[in-house]
């Protein structure tokens, strides 16, 4: 099998890093802009291979997506990331740029590829990529879902003093404040959790979980890396080995939740085709309520980057 990466930043060579050490694919190919840092990277990273025992072979280059061709899974985390004071959704004209050319690359020599979007605004990027793409929506998807649960299950597993390998969950939405974590289905090694914590903790994570990113980006002056890097791997793990693992992926809603046109995270099985199915949950008037809500500002989004490309036209 054979990956590649764009974007050799943070979250991309973290992605590359993970992808070579837990032998997910046989070759992994990292690609940047930047003269020479892919190269640099792919090299440290294979470096690695005798001391960490793997032999996933990484080769970098600067822009030369010849090299990336027949590529079975392409991860586009190439873009600007936040700097403390910015929401995700100001990265949007810069970032689509940026995502509208590199899809083009990336189908130009791996039109049978299946292509996982990072970067942010998230999913809206997707849709700029799906819709760059010309492929089928359970071929162009988001990755956001798998972190935003991580956060809110390391959290709870802090708060539960329990291992977080135990804590099972799922969200829903866009990648942002209005993502919509559902307590009524998470679960502490099958346990509801709401056995196990009270109403008035749970709702502060749920609250923590929705600006994990900004906690990060607070502390570090840049966004978060190793679990958006880890998040993307395993993506790509569930299609290369075929898993049907089940998780919260950005993907263009097609009627399920009543929602039509719009790219949301919602619970999926992912396997070698992509998306093999999405799942829909039934949920109360509440969370349909938050979903409304995360639905309407991911639109707003799109609206805006559909501006965009129209003054860009004219
Ligand atoms: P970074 O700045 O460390 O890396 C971005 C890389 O993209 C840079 O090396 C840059 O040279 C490269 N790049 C820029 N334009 C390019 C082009 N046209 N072709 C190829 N490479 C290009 O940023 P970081 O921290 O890796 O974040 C990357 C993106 O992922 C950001 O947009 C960030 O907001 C997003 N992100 C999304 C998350 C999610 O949950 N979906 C989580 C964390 C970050
Ligand atoms: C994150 O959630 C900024 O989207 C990035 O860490």
């Amino acid at each position: 099998m054979k990956v590649t990466v764009v974007g050799a930043g943070n979250v991309g060579a973290t992605c590359a890093d993970v992808l070579a050490y837990r032998e997910i694919a046989n070759e992994v190919v990292l690609v940047d802009i930047k003269e020479g840092f892919a190269e640099g990277k792919a090299l440290d990273i294979w470096q690695k291979a005798p001391i960490n025992l793997y032999d996933t072979r990484t080769v970098g280059v600067t822009n030369d997506y010849s090299r990336t061709a027949n590529s079975d899974v392409v991860v586009i985390t190439s873009g600007l990331p936040r700097k403390p004071g910015m929401t995700r959704d100001d990265l949007i004209s810069t970032n689509a740029g940026i995502v509208q050319s590199v899809t083009e690359n990336v189908i130009k020599y791996s039109p049978d590829a299946i292509i996982i979007v990072v970067s942010n605004p998230l999913d809206v990027m997707t849709y700029a990529a799906h819709v760059t793409s010309k492929l089928p929506r359970t071929k162009v998807i988001g990755m956001a879902g798998i972190l935003d649960t991580a956060r809110y299950r390391a959290f709870l597993a802090e708060e539960l003093n329990v291992s977080p390998k135990d804590i099972q969950a799922v969200l829903m939405g866009g990648h942002g404040d209005t993502m919509v974590p559902l307590p009524r289905y998470t679960t502490v090694g099958g346990i509801p959790v709401t056995e196990l914590i009270s109403e008035e903790k749970l709702n502060a994570i749920v609250e923590r979980t929705k600006n994990g990113g900004g906690e990060l980006v607070k502390l570090m002056g840049t966004s978060a890396w190793y679990a958006p890097g880890s998040a993307a791997a395993q993506m790509v793990e569930a299609i290369v080995r075929d898993q049907r693992r089940v998780f919260p992926v950005c993907i263009k809603l097609e009627g399920e939740y009543g929602i039509d046109g719009v790219y949301l995270g919602v619970p999926v099985i992912l396997g070698k085709n992509g998306v093999e199915r999405v799942i829909e949950l039934q949920l109360n008037d509440d969370e349909k309520q938050l979903l409304e809500t995360s639905r309407g500002h991911v639109k707003e989004v799109m609206d805006a980057l559909d501006n965009i490309n129209a003054a860009a036209k004219a």
